[in-house]
């Protein structure tokens, strides 16, 4: 998006220049991050980066989301363990939908830094949801879509402070809230790894390695109806990006 459009400039409730920039750039850098540095994350900024995700918006203001910090290195091995059980099983349901190269492919990916980051969160979905009915009544896994919002203001929090953080999601959710001595009803969505990081990734790492290739937004923007891709919106910011004129309309990368 240009800055510079005389729509936006005279919004006063707009951010500095340098403020938004920052939000762009936070937002274009984030990472999800499989390789850290052991060295601890310090306890104020792990309470920061978990009242971010507590100022998440939520269906109804269910605010579904809990955190389960783990401290116990047992616990952190024995965690690491039904991820690695879950991993074997998805290379070989990869083999059998796809094919024998693709899983030896995905065996050779890093997939999570359980036992090398600075600390482990286990995030949950509560118990007892079905009685938050407002916004679920048609859509009931908006719960999920709200806890997933909390942990994207995480991943922003935290890559702002210098932090990496990956969202691991290979395990069986029974097994895990089991370990974890959840109520039946509640289900861990995530192993979030958050801590230092030698570096971040230029690109998704699933990019970097070659795995899969990223879709441009021009492809997921449609107009009017579901089979017109040929949404005026992207044109126009091509188009802009060509001839370095000014827009309005959200950036096409
Ligand atoms: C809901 C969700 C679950 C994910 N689970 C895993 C996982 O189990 N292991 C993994 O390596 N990455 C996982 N990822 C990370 C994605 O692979 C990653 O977001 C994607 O490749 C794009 O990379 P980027 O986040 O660096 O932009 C997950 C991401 C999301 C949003």
């Amino acid at each position: 998006m240009n800055s510079n459009s005389p729509l936006e400039a005279s919004n006063p409730h707009r951010y500095s220049e340098a403020e938004i920039a920052a939000v762009y750039r936070v937002i274009a850098e984030r990472r999800d991050m499989r390789h850290f540095l052991p060295t601890p994350v310090a306890s104020e900024t792990l309470t920061k980066i978990l009242q971010a995700a507590h100022h998440a918006p939520s269906v109804g203001l269910m605010q579904p989301w809990r955190f389960i910090r783990i401290t116990d290195n047992n616990v952190r091995k024995n965690i690491h363990q039904l991820v690695d059980a879950e991993r074997a099983k998805t290379a070989q349901a990869i083999g059998e939908i796809e094919n024998t190269t693709r899983m030896a492919e995905f065996l050779r990916l890093k997939v999570e830094g359980i036992l090398e980051c600075g600390e482990i969160l286990v995030v949950a979905l509560c118990d007892d949801r079905n009685r938050h009915v407002f916004g679920r009544r048609t859509l009931p896994e908006m719960d999920l879509a709200s806890v997933s919002c909390a942990i994207q203001n995480m991943w922003l929090a935290a890559r702002a402070e210098g932090l990496g953080m990956g969202w691991v999601s290979i395990f069986d959710p029974l097994k895990l809230g089991q370990l974890l001595g959840m109520p039946s009803e509640a289900k861990p969505i995530a192993v979030l790894c958050l801590g230092h990081v030698n570096t971040f990734y230029k690109e998704p790492m699933l990019v970097e390695t070659g795995w899969k290739t990223a879709k441009p937004l021009a492809e997921m923007v449609m107009e009017n109806s579901w089979d017109n891709l040929d949404a005026d919106l992207t044109k126009q910011d091509a188009a802009n990006k060509g001839s370095n004129k000014t827009s309005n309309k959200p950036d096409n990368t």
